[in-house]
C-alpha cells in the first residue's frame, strides 16, 4: 500500500467575474508515493508544483479527483485529514514569510511542539535546544528574531519546526531557490540527514535539475517526476530521466541543463531550443505549444500514458 495514493487528481481554478477564465493549476494527476521515498518533483515556474505541495498536506482541497493517506479518503474522512496535517510538514520556499517577524526563534519553534507534544518549561526548552542543534544551528539564537539570521539559518529554523511533531513526510516547497547559492547544498545535506535518521520520506520539489540532481547524488533512488503545465508528464528513476529523457519536455528540460553547465556545444545538436513563451492549453497535451513534434491529435487530447518497466510518459510518440 502506498502512503500517498493521489488519483486523477485536479485542481481547477477560475478568475474574474464575467469573462470567467479557467486555469488548471493540477490536472487528472495521478501519483502514489510509498514510505521511505525519496521524490524530485521538477517542473518550471507554474507547472503546478506548489499546488502539488498544498494539496499533498491538505492545505489545498482538490476540485476533483481523490488523495488517499494510508489508504483513507483524505477529503471524505476528517480523522485523515488530521493525519495529515500533523505527520505531512510543508517547507515553503521563502524561509523568511515562514515565520513571524515578531517571534523569538524559541516562540517560533516552541509553538508545533506546545501545540501536538503538549510539552512545557524546562522541557519544552529541552526539545526546542535538541530541534535546534538538530538542524545545526547554535542554540545561543533561539532567542534572536528572525531579522537577525541569514536566509540559510532561517531556513533551517522551518526546517526544525517541521520535524518538530515527528512527521512521516516532508515535503520541501523549493527549500534553497531563495537562498544563496553557498547555503544551498547545506540544506539538502540536512534534508537527506534527517530523512534518513527520522526514516521520513522526503519529496523535494524543485524547477532545477541541477537540484534534483544533487539530491540523487547524496540519496541514490531518487524518483523524480516531471510535471508540466498540471499534468505529470513523465516519471521514473531521475537517473533514467536525466541520462535518457523521453518527453519532450523533460528533453528540454535535460538540454537546457547540460547547455548551461558542460556540454553548451552538443544542446544544439540535440535539438535543444528555447520553447516559445505560450499559454498553456486546456485542451491536449500541455506542451502542444511549444512542442516541436507535436501533431494535429496533440491538440485534441492528452495522451495516455505508456508505462515501461519503471517509466512511466504521457506523449504520443510512445506507445
Ligand atoms: N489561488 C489561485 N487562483 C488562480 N490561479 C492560481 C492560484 N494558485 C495558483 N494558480 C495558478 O495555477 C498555476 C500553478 O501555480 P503554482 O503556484 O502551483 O505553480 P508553481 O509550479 O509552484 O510555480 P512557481 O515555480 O512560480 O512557484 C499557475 O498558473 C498559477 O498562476
Ligand atoms: S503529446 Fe504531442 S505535443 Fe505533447 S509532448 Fe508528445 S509529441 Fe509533443
Ligand atoms: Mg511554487
Amino acid at each position: 500500500m502506498a502512503l500517498i495514493k493521489l488519483d486523477d487528481l485536479t485542481v481547477r481554478y477560475t478568475q474574474g467575474r464575467f469573462n470567467k477564465k479557467v486555469i488548471y493549476a493540477l490536472k487528472g494527476v495521478d501519483l502514489e508515493i510509498n514510505s521511505g521515498e525519496t521524490v524530485s518533483v521538477i517542473g518550471e515556474s507554474g507547472a503546478g508544483k506548489t499546488t502539488l505541495a498544498r494539496v499533498l498536506v491538505a492545505l489545498e482541497k482538490p476540485t476533483g479527483g481523490t488523495y488517499l493517506y494510508k489508504d483513507k479518503d483524505v477529503w471524505k474522512d476528517k480523522g485523515a485529514r488530521k493525519e495529515v496535517r500533523r505527520e505531512v510538514q510543508y517547507i515553503y520556499q521563502d524561509p523568511i514569510s515562514a515565520l513571524n517577524p515578531s517571534k523569538t526563534i524559541r516562540e517560533s519553534i516552541s509553538y508545533p511542539v506546545k501545540k501536538h507534544l503538549k510539552l512545557k518549561g524546562d522541557e519544552l526548552y529541552g526539545k526546542v535546544v535538541e530541534l535546534v542543534k538538530a538542524v545545526g544551528l547554535d542554540p545561543s539564537l533561539v532567542d534572536r528574531y528572525p531579522n537577525q539570521l541569514s536566509g540559510g539559518q532561517l531556513q533551517r529554523v522551518n526546517i526544525a519546526r517541521a520535524i518538530s511533531v515527528n512527521p512521516k513526510v516532508l515535503i520541501a516547497d523549493e527549500p534553497v531557490t531563495m537562498l544563496d547559492a553557498s547555503y544551498r547544498v547545506g540544506i539538502i545535506d540536512l534534508l537527506v540527514k534527517l530523512k534518513k535518521e527520522m526514516d521520513m520520506t522526503l519529496v523535494l520539489i524543485t524547477h532545477d535539475l541541477a537540484i534534483a540532481k544533487y539530491l540523487n547524488y547524496k540519496s541514490e533512488g531518487v524518483k523524480g517526476v516531471v510535471i508540466y503545465g498540471g499534468r505529470v508528464v513523465e516519471e521514473g528513476k531521475i537517473d533514467d530521466i536525466i541520462q535518457n529523457p523521453l518527453h519532450p519536455y523533460s528533453k528540454f528540460l535535460v538540454g537546457s541543463y547540460i547547455d548551461i553547465n558542460y556540454e553548451a556545444a552538443e544542446a544544439e545538436d540535440r535539438g535543444v531550443q528555447e520553447p516559445k513563451e505560450a499559454v498553456i492549453p486546456n485542451q491536449g497535451c500541455p506542451f502542444s505549444v511549444k512542442c516541436p513534434y507535436a501533431v494535429d491529435k496533440c491538440k485534441k487530447g492528452f495522451p495516455n500514458y505508456t508505462v515501461n518497466r519503471d517509466r512511466k510518459v504521457a506523449c504520443y510518440l510512445y506507445g
